[in-house]
């Protein structure tokens, strides 16, 4: 495991590919101070996730053949469940803010301390930020959008915990506090009852997302105002991670990343998550296959050949 990921630090570290889920870790340094780098890869066209190997050769070699790629759809299946309050996560408030950055691939928050110990190693937590819509589907479901918390150990080693976030429905969009589901269904009656049920807006989310209009251009960065991270702990804490072994969703697509998605769903409100989808547009790489299956690429090389060898066998 330690040659793995010596291997995976002398090859990612060798690539000029920004990778925003990697940015801050070795794999990715930050830039100087000052400097926000934007991403070379996207998320359409020649530079869209199906040409992502082919940017960096052989360093996002991972991207086209690795057989254990995120994100995928968490069926039952493919995730062993954690209860969130048996693991230490801990993330430090930024009472005085955080830098928000415009990645061009991503909007991120470069974070002050935190921390995830899994199996007893310690992760540290380097930065946040966002894909819309959600890059894993949530047993066959796509959310609005997605939060990645990197952590990156002393090795090298990569954990990234991930949050759903939805879209909050009007009335607790209207409403600061939590409501129970009987309080909502005494006050709206037998038709709301039947609406999808999520949470009040996040106050993280909100806060965050309230000056994301300010790096609507890649390259730019604001200081938030103060950040209070307990809410999100909180709420991540009282529901189960699953887990399982997979890859960076971004170029270089290294593998060996132990992911944590919670089950736990934060929520932002319509008029914020309109501000951040304006400035996100769209970040989400398409659903990978099964963890252990061949590549999704590889796939297609496959079949296509196949298809060739069984023409030309038709022509003969
Ligand atoms: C996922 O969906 C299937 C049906 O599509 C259902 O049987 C299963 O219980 C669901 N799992 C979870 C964790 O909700
Ligand atoms: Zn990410």
């Amino acid at each position: 495991m330690a040659r793995l990921f010596q291997a995976l630090f002398l090859t990612a570290s060798a690539t000029r590919v920004f990778a925003s889920c990697a940015y801050g870790t070795h794999l990715m340094p930050r830039a100087e101070e000052g400097e926000v780098p934007i991403s070379t890869f996207g998320y359409t066209g020649s530079i869209g996730p199906l040409n992502w190997a082919a940017l960096a050769t052989p360093d996002n070699n991972a991207c086209a053949t690795g057989t254990r790629q995120s994100p995928i759809d968490m069926v039952d299946s493919v995730f062993e469940v954690i209860p969130a309050s048996s693991v230490t996560f801990e993330v430090n408030d930024m009472p005085d803010g955080a830098e928000f950055e415009n990645l061009g691939s991503t909007v991120e928050v470069i974070t002050q301390g935190g921390r995830l110990v899994l199996d007893n190693k310690e992760f540290a937590l380097q930065q946040f930020h966002f894909h819309l819509p959600s890059e894993h589907l949530d047993n066959g479901t796509s959310q609005a959008m997605e939060m990645h918390m990197v952590h990156q150990s002393e090795a090298g080693e990569i954990a990234v915990v991930g949050v759903y976030i939805n879209i909050a429905t009007e009335a607790a969009a209207a409403a600061p506090a939590k409501r129970s589901l009987g309080s909502r269904s005494r006050l709206f009656g037998r038709q709301e009852a039947a609406a999808p049920v999520t949470g009040a807006p996040t106050t993280l989310l909100e806060t965050i997302f309230g000056v994301v209009d300010q790096i609507s251009v890649p390259g730019t960065k604001v200081k938030t105002p103060p950040l209070v991270m307990s809410e999100v702990v909180n709420l991540v804490k009282a529901g189960n991670f699953q887990a399982y072994s997979g890859s960076l969703t971004t170029p270089p697509c290294s593998e060996g990343v132990n992911w944590r998605v919670s089950t736990a769903k934060l929520a932002v409100s319509p008029a914020s998550f309109t501000k951040v989808r304006d400035v996100i547009g769209f970040n989400a790489r398409f659903p990978q296959n099964a963890p252990g299956e061949p590549n999704i690429l590889m796939v297609s090389a496959l079949g296509s050949a196949a298809a060739a060898v069984s023409v030309a066998g038709t022509a003969a």
